[in-house]
């Protein structure tokens, strides 16, 4: 599933991303290649394996609000999608995730070292073409991955001194993908030419729809009961990851839901025990609460759009809001 089904009201604009998107995809397998038959196998292993491509689908429809055929754009889509497939590979380890895009994560079809190593190659190939962009896109590139990072980090340490479990939370979504998600609508934005207050526009709403997916992701994890994510349910809660959903539950003072909070207090190893969590998650009222507040997180980047010039990039924009909450099922 690639461009998660955004509507084009404009077969113009349609063919002009679709012809974008190839363009990204040939880079992209490009960039996995490397000398050594094995180094170039497991490089391009997850990006075959499939994904939405929604990173560079913002970064395209961004350079709309400019000269979307400059030559810059289409290197700028790749270097944020092979920064997010790099972060896979690393992510994978940190979660200790056995599937990714249907297939085995690299962790598990290799080993973590491998994974993390593969990932460290993605990110030194990233690196190289953001180069040819230009000195103010390296710097923009390393504060995104920094402040990347610094949520993954922050994730992994969970609320220090002074947070709340829900806004530490929030503050990571934000960080670890909200900023990537961002970088693309501004790298879409400044490689086109598009006006300055613009691409501020259009950095704010990446930012804004790229916290809303990353919770949308969250529940997910709980609701998807036949994996169709291509991912293994119930990760975050088998690694007591708090997420939106177990944050909302836990504020639940109903004694009907003792077992339940119980269970939601430590990271769950035993398959039943996980099994028993996400039957009762799935039916908890906090799944709703949580549906709600992505699609809060989905209008309030939709009135961020409502600053930019209207043509049929900005239709599909909207459209996108609407696919990251409708996609919820
Ligand atoms: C997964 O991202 C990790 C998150 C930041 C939510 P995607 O949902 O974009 O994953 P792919 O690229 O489609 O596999
Ligand atoms: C992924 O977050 C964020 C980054 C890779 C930066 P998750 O761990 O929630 O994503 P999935 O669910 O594994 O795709
Ligand atoms: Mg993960
Ligand atoms: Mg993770």
């Amino acid at each position: 599933m690639s461009g998660l089904g955004v509507l084009f009201e404009d077969p113009a604009l349609e063919a002009r991303v679709s012809a974008g998107v190839e363009k990204v995809e040939a880079r992209l397998l490009e960039a996995t290649r490397a000398p050594e038959p094995f180094i170039a196998e497991a490089a391009a292993h997850l990006l075959n394996a499939g994904g939405k491509r929604f990173r560079p689908l913002i970064a395209m429809l961004a350079a709309e609000f400019g000269d979307p055929s400059r030559d810059d754009v289409v290197p700028a889509a790749v270097v944020v999608e092979l920064t997010h497939l790099a972060t896979l590979y690393h992510d994978d380890v940190m979660d200790e995730a056995d599937k990714r895009r249907g297939a085995p994560s690299a962790n598990a079809r290799w080993d973590n070292s491998l994974a993390i190593l593969v990932g460290d190659f993605l990110f030194a190939q990233v690196s190289e073409l953001v180069s040819h962009l230009g000195p103010e896109m390296v710097r923009i590139q390393a504060q995104t991955f920094s402040r990347l990072v610094r949520g993954q980090i922050r994730e992994t340490l969970g609320p220090q001194d002074g947070d709340t479990a829900l806004g530490h939370y929030l503050g990571v979504v934000a960080d670890k993908t909200g900023s990537l998600i961002a970088a693309s609508a501004r790298f879409g934005a400044k490689m086109s030419g598009a006006p300055a207050d613009v691409e501020t526009a259009l950095t704010e709403f990446g930012e804004r729809i790229g916290s809303a997916f990353q919770l949308a992701d969250d529940i997910i994890d709980i609701a998807s009961e036949t994996g169709d994510s291509g991912k293994t349910p119930g990760t975050d809660l088998r690694e007591g990851v708090p997420t939106l959903p177990t944050l909302l539950a836990q504020k639940s003072m109903d004694a009907a839901d003792a077992r339940l909070l119980d269970l939601l207090a430590r990271p769950l190893t035993d398959d039943e025990e996980l099994a028993e969590a996400l039957a009762l998650l799935r039916v908890h009222p906090a799944m709703d609460e949580a549906r709600a507040i992505v699609q809060t997180e989905a209008d309030a980047a939709r009135t961020l759009l409502a600053q930019l010039p209207d043509n049929p990039a900005r239709r599909a924009l909207y459209d996108v809001c609407d696919v990251v909450v409708t996609r919820l099922g």
